[in-house]
């Protein structure tokens, strides 16, 4: 895909300079676009638009595609995990441990269910959670951990999963990132008590809109669920407890069910990027998959790259280079959670979370999405060639 003369991205006018985009939807959508009109033709011919039988055929599908009892559609990623927290019974004063290496949104959510957000550190190799790092944070107030996939690199759901029992705590698992993912051949989301998801349009499986999920194998938590995404209503017009409006609309169901049919041949298409990348790109440090899971015994990872993730001591430079070359780059993330303004107040200073710290600033994420051409793919190996060989750099992390 060339992107030549200009063209708008979320509102905002680009140069006629990028060549290879980091998100582009237009190629998925276009390959899918006979399927997803007649989803669209359906749910407005049905004059029903809002958790209808859509949404219902979607969590059906969504639950058996994780084989597990139940999904509830919410309105997006960030109310999934609010809403598996208080559902799990988690409220003010408990604590909540996560990682600063995230969305802002794991964060926000975390606050918004009335708990305290305990940032702990990243394992260098995978940028997921150090298990370690959660252990050390546990105490008497702690009632959840809730790791994030990120990048779509399963988090050491060994080591987390035997910590949450040990202590008796929960285990939500922030999946907005690695939909289709596998830690030891499971798909994630089916480790923890319930698992969130986005469905943000670049996600991995996106709507046209907003969109969220969480997926449990617990009834009694599902049932809550549907009630807290209601207005705490059990049925209309009877709240049996204080919930919020987070509701799924049948149109995105219906285009999420349309796109779940296609999520792993995706997810391999993404793969497929990825295995280029790591056999063309030298002089900068490429992901790397953990090893091992909870003892030095060996734990397949399936990564489904919602990121590709390489790291260099000169970043900014790189991304310049990449920029001047046609290749659209973004940062995720360059300002980890605990250092942004908004969350000061936390309390955590420089220096608090070495690794999350350190690679906030070497990290890059080339463009990575369902329909990147082979001819795309060498402009992005071409000019990170041009780069590392005109500076002679080494990777330095
Ligand atoms: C790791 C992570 N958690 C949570 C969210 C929140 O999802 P949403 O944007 O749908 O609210 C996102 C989305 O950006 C995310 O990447």
């Amino acid at each position: 895909m060339h992107e030549q003369g200009k063209f708008r991205q979320e509102g905002v006018e680009l140069t006629n300079a990028v060549k290879v985009r980091c998100g582009n939807l237009r190629p998925l959508h276009e390959q899918l676009a006979d399927e997803i009109a007649v989803a669209v033709a359906r749910v407005l011919k049905s004059a029903w638009y809002v958790l209808g039988p859509e949404v219902d055929a979607f969590e059906r599908a969504f639950a058996d595609y994780h084989n597990v009892g139940f999904a509830v559609g919410v309105a997006n990623g960030t109310d999934a995990i609010e809403l598996a927290l208080r559902a799990g019974g988690v409220g003010p004063g408990d604590e909540v441990i996560t990682v600063a290496h995230t969305a802002v949104a794991t964060v926000c959510a975390i606050e918004r269910a009335g708990a305290i957000p305990i940032l702990v550190d990243i394992d260098p190799i995978d940028f997921t959670m150090d298990p370690d790092a959660c252990c050390a944070a546990v105490n008497s107030r702690t009632k959840a951990i809730v790791p994030v996939h990120l990048y779509g690199h399963p988090a050491n759901l060994g080591a987390l999963s035997a910590i949450a029992e040990r202590h008796g705590l929960l285990l939500i698992e922030d999946c907005a990132q690695a939909h289709g993912a596998r830690y030891d051949g499971r798909l994630v989301g089916t480790f923890g008590q319930m698992s969130a998801f986005s469905f943000y349009p670049t996600k991995n499986l996106g709507a046209y809109g907003d969109g969220g999920a969480v997926i449990t194998d617990d009834p009694q938590l599902a049932a809550r669920l549907k009630r807290l995404r209601f207005y705490g209503q059990a049925e209309r017009y009877q709240a049996v407890e204080r919930g919020i409006n987070s509701r799924l609309d049948e149109m995105q169901a219906a285009i999420l069910s349309v796109k779940l049919k296609y999520l792993d041949a995706h997810n391999q298409a993404r793969r497929a990027i990825a295995d280029f990348y790591g056999t063309s790109l030298s002089g900068v440090e490429l992901p790397r998959l953990r090893q091992s899971g909870d003892s030095s015994a060996a734990v397949s990872i399936r990564h489904v790259y919602h990121q590709y993730v390489i790291r260099h001591a000169r970043r900014n430079e790189l991304s310049t280079a990449l920029r001047d070359a046609g290749v659209e780059t973004q940062i995720h993330y360059p300002i980890p959670v605990h250092r942004q303004p908004a969350y000061a107040d936390l309390g955590y200073s420089k220096g608090s979370l070495p690794v999350t710290e350190r690679i906030a600033d070497q990290i890059l994420s080339l463009p990575i999405c369902v329909g990147l051409t082979t001819s795309d793919l060498a402009i992005v190996a071409n000019a990170i060639a041009t780069f590392t060989e005109k500076e002679g750099c080494h990777n330095a992390a």
